[in-house]
């Protein structure tokens, strides 16, 4: 037997997305965002409502796109539920310590260890300030503490995933097998 529960946004893993993002006088911003994930080959796309990120690429066409992870879990959480219209001191209260990206537009904050570069190429569905931002990868970099001979080592990142069910980060958790090789034991 199974249970229905109507229409719900469970795609799991929902990921745990940081938007970095510079306002008209050049300040940077942070805010959290479940709601995007892969759109195209070296594309994203974001599900944003009205922010100040949300002007702020509108204005830029530019943003970074950072992973949470559990070091990082209080200061992700919190640029989730304050607004910099509302908190001017927003990032300097987060803690978050940012440089500004080589490729685009936008801060990188460094405290994440994976970050993206990007460029809007359209937003869509727009309504109430709102819309689907969609961006190019430009470029994505990662702190060197987190590479293992040259390469991005996802195992030593302790991303987090957004449990939409409860509202809960959850640590993304160990190999269980080796994608396109697992399911050749069947073939
Ligand atoms: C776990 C979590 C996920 C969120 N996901 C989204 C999202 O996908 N899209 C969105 O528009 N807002 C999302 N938010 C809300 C924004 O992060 C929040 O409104 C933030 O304060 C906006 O900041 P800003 O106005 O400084 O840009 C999320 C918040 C949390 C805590």
């Amino acid at each position: 037997m199974r249970k229905d529960f109507g229409p719900q946004t469970w795609v799991f893993p929902m990921p745990v997305l940081i938007i970095g993002t510079y306002n008209e006088n050049g300040e940077p911003n942070a805010m959290n965002a479940a709601w995007g994930g892969t759109y195209d080959y070296n594309q994203i796309m974001i599900c944003l409502s009205s922010h100040q990120t949300t002007d702020n690429i509108r204005l830029k066409k530019a943003l970074t796109v950072s992973f949470a992870t559990v070091e990082t879990i209080t200061a992700s959480d919190y640029v989730g539920i304050v607004s910099q219209k509302k908190e001017k001191d927003k990032i300097a209260k987060s803690g978050l310590k940012y440089e500004k990206a080589k490729h685009v537009d936008a801060p990188i904050f460094t405290d994440y260890p994976l970050t993206l570069e990007c460029e809007v190429v359209d937003i869509i569905n727009e309504g109430e300030g709102g819309g689907n931002i969609i961006a190019k990868i430009v470029n994505a970099s990662a702190d060197e503490s987190v590479l293992t001979d040259g390469k991005v080592d996802p195992k030593k990142i302790n991303f987090v995933s957004f449990d939409p069910i409860n509202s809960e980060y959850r640590k993304i958790g160990e190999t269980v097998a080796l994608a396109f090789r697992e399911g050749m034991k069947l073939k």
